[in-house]
C-alpha cells in the first residue's frame, strides 16, 4: 500500500460512528460561478484519495535541508524514489487501520497509485457529513460535497485528509490580456529573442545533455496544441537551436480548443530551456471527481523517472485551504526536493491580494501554493520602456506577501528583515499582513506583453507570471544540463542555494508596487520593490550567464 490511495466507494451504506473532521478548516462554499445540477445518482463512479499518515516527517525535512544546502556536506546527495518511499511509508499500523475501516465497508479492492476506478459512488455514511452533488461551470462537470466530511474516530489519526470531496480548479486563472495604448506600429512584444537578449543568452545556451528534461504542469482543461509550438518555433525559434516537439504528454491531452496558458508555458520553457526535452502534465482524469492538482502530486510521488524542473500556474487563495491539507501537499513538495527536482511555481496575478474581513477591514491575501516554504516562487516585471530591451521594474499584477499559515524559513531570514528595515516607513499598516510567515516570491521574470501562438494565430499582449514562470524554468534546465555534463547533481529545491547568492547573478528590481485592495487605507497598493529581495519581485531577475557561473560551482 502507497501513501496515496486512490479509489471509489459505495455510495449506500449505512453506519452510524463516532466521528471528527480532518479539514476542520477548509473552505466548503461553492464558488458562486459553479451550478448545482442535482444530487449525485448512486450508480455514479466517483474517485477519491485518502491521504495516510506518513512516518518521519521530520526527518524528512531535515534531510530537505541538508541536501539543499550548498555549505552542507550533503548537498546535493539526493534520495531516489524508493528511498523516500522507504522514509516516510505510512506505519504497519496505519495501513491496517485504514484498510480493516474500508474492509469494514464493503471496500475490499483497496489499492493503490495511480488510482482505480469504481462502478459505485462515494460513501456518504463512510464519511458523515458529506453530501455529494454535482456542479456545472462552462462544458465542465464536477462531483463534489457541498458539506464537511468527518471521519471515524479510529481512523482519524491515520489520515492527513481525504481528496476528491472539496477544492475545485480554479477559474481558467490568472492570465490576463491586459489592454494596451500603445500607438500601432510601435509595439514591441516579449518573444524568444527578446527574452535570450534580455536575459543574456547566446546561441550556445541550449540544451546539449542527453537525459535532462523539464516539465510543465497544467490542470485547468487546458491543452497544448503541437501544430501551435511548432508554429511558434517556426516564427519565432530561428536565432537558435530548439525542439519543436513535446517528447511526453502524461495525462490526458483532451481535444479542442488550445488554452492560452498552456501554449504559453510550453512555448517559452522550450524557448529559454531550449534543445531540452520537454514534458507535459495535463489532466490526468478521464474521472471529474479528481482534484487535478491532487492527481499531478500522486503522480510525482510514484514516478522514478521524472524531469528535474516542473513549472506550474497554478494557485488558490491560502484561506480557502485546510492547513492539513497544506501541510500534506507540503510534505510531497519536500519529497520532489530530496530527490533533486525543482518545482517553481507562479506567485499569482493580485498583487498582494485582497480578503473582506468585514466593514472596511481588509487584509492581503496570500495564495498557495506560491507560499510554500518548499518551492520557488516566481514573480513578474514589465520592462522600463516597453518599447525597447531596458532594465525591468514591477509588474503592478505580481503576486507576493507573507503567508498566515506558514512560518519564516530560516534561509530567507536576514533577506525580508532587512527588506523590512529598508521599507519600514513605507510598509503597508500592519493588519494587511503577517510578517512572521513565509514570504515570496523567491526570483522573478518578464510576465508582460508576450506574444504566444494558440490556435494557430499569434497573440500579443499576454501577462501574467504563469509567463514568467516557464521562462525561469528553462534557465534552470540549462543549468542542470551543465552541471549534469560535469557531472554535478542537479540543482534540486533551489531556495537555500537561491538566497545565499544574495541577489548576486540577477537583475535586482528596485521600481514599483504591485496591487491589493482598493479601500481608503491602501488605496490599491500592495508591496513596493526596493533594493536587494522584496516581495513583489523577490531577489529579481536571472543574468543567465552569471547565474549559470554561480551554481555550476558545486
Ligand atoms: C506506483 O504505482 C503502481 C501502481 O499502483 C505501483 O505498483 C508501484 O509500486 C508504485 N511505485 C512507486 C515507486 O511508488
Ligand atoms: C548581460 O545583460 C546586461 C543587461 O542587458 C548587460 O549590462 C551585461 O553586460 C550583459 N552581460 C553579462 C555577461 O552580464
Ligand atoms: C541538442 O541536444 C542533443 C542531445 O539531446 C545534442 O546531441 C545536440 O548537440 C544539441 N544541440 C546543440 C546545438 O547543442
Ligand atoms: C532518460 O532517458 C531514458 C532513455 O532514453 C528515457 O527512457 C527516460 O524517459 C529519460 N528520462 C527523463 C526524465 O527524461
Ligand atoms: C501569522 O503567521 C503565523 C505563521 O507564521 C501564524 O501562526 C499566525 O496565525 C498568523 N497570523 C494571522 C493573523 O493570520
Amino acid at each position: 500500500m502507497k501513501t496515496l490511495l486512490a479509489f471509489s466507494i459505495p455510495l449506500l451504506l449505512i453506519s452510524l460512528v463516532w466521528s471528527g473532521y480532518l479539514e476542520y478548516d477548509q473552505d466548503v462554499l461553492i464558488p458562486q460561478d459553479w451550478t448545482r445540477v442535482g444530487r449525485v445518482d448512486p450508480t455514479e463512479e466517483l474517485e477519491l484519495t485518502f491521504a495516510l499518515k506518513q512516518q518521519n516527517v521530520h526527518l524528512l525535512e531535515e534531510k530537505l535541508k541538508l541536501v539543499s544546502d550548498p555549505d552542507s556536506a550533503q548537498y546535493g546527495k539526493h534520495l531516489t524514489l524508493e528511498e523516500v518511499a522507504s522514509l516516510v511509508h505510512p506505519s504497519e499500523l496505519t495501513q491496517k487501520v485504514v484498510r480493516h475501516w474500508l474492509h469494514s465497508h464493503g471496500i475490499t479492492n483497496c489499492l493503490t497509485i495511480p488510482y482505480l476506478f469504481w462502478r459505485h459512488l462515494v460513501a456518504e455514511t463512510l464519511l458523515p457529513g458529506s453530501r455529494f452533488h454535482r456542479y456545472v461551470r462552462d462544458s465542465h462537470s464536477i462531483v463534489r460535497s457541498s458539506a464537511p466530511y468527518s471521519v471515524h474516530d479510529d481512523v482519524h489519526q491515520h489520515l492527513d485528509f481525504v481528496g476528491g470531496l472539496h477544492r475545485l480548479p480554479p477559474k481558467g486563472q490568472d492570465l490576463s490580456k491586459k489592454p494596451q495604448q500603445h500607438k500601432a506600429g510601435l509595439h514591441l512584444g516579449v518573444t524568444p529573442a527578446v527574452l535570450r537578449t534580455r536575459y543574456n543568452l547566446t546561441a550556445a545556451d541550449v540544451g546539449s545533455t542527453q537525459n535532462n528534461s523539464q516539465a510543465v504542469a497544467q490542470f485547468l482543461e487546458q491543452y497544448y496544441h503541437p501544430a501551435d509550438l511548432a508554429e511558434f518555433m517556426n516564427m519565432f525559434g530561428r536565432t537558435f537551436q530548439h525542439l519543436s516537439q513535446v517528447e511526453r504528454v502524461v495525462g490526458t491531452q483532451g481535444a479542442g480548443k488550445a488554452g492560452l496558458e498552456a501554449s504559453l508555458d510550453v512555448e517559452y520553457i522550450m524557448s529559454t530551456g531550449a534543445n531540452i526535452s520537454t514534458w507535459v502534465f495535463t489532466n490526468p482524469g478521464r474521472h471529474e471527481s479528481q482534484e487535478p492538482f491532487l492527481q499531478w502530486m500522486v503522480l510525482l510521488s510514484n514516478m522514478s523517472d521524472l524531469p528535474w524542473v516542473h513549472t506550474i500556474s497554478y494557485g488558490d487563495d491560502e484561506d480557502s485551504l485546510s492547513t492539513a491539507y497544506m501541510m500534506r501537499i507540503n510534505t510531497e513538495f519536500m519529497k520532489a526536493g530530496v530527490r533533486g527536482i525543482s518545482l517553481l511555481f507562479a506567485s499569482g496575478d493580485s498583487g498582494a491580494g485582497c480578503k473582506h474581513m468585514g466593514k472596511q477591514q481588509n487584509s492581503f491575501r496570500p495564495s498557495f501554493p506560491a507560499s510554500s516554504p518548499y518551492v520557488t516562487t516566481v514573480g513578474g516585471t514589465s520592462f522600463k520602456n516597453p518599447f525597447k530591451v531596458t532594465y525591468e521594474v514591477t509588474d503592478y499584477i505580481s503576486g507576493g506577501g507573507f503567508s498566515n499559515v506558514f512560518g519564516m524559513p530560516d534561509y530567507q531570514a536576514s533577506a525580508v528583515k532587512g527588506y523590512l528595515k529598508t521599507v519600514e516607513a513605507t510598509l503597508p499598516p500592519p493588519s494587511y499582513f503577517n510578517t512572521s510567515g513565509r514570504a515570496y516570491p523567491d526570483m522573478a521574470a518578464l510576465s508582460d506583453n508576450y506574444w504566444v501562438v494558440s490556435n494557430r494565430v499569434p497573440i500579443p499582449w499576454v501577462s501574467g507570471t504563469s509567463a514568467s514562470t516557464p521562462v525561469v524554468g528553462g534557465m534552470l534546465s540549462l543549468i542542470n544540463g551543465q552541471r549534469l555534463l560535469k557531472g554535478l547533481p542537479t540543482l534540486g529545491f533551489l531556495n537555500p542555494r537561491l538566497y545565499k547568492l544574495k541577489g548576486q547573478a540577477l537583475f535586482d528590481v528596485t521600481e514599483g508596487c504591485h496591487l491589493s485592495c482598493l479601500d481608503e487605507q491602501v488605496q490599491g497598493k500592495g508591496f513596493c520593490a526596493a533594493p536587494s529581495w522584496d516581495p513583489v519581485t523577490g531577489w529579481g531577475t536571472p543574468n543567465y550567464p552569471a547565474l549559470l557561473a554561480a551554481l555550476l560551482a558545486e
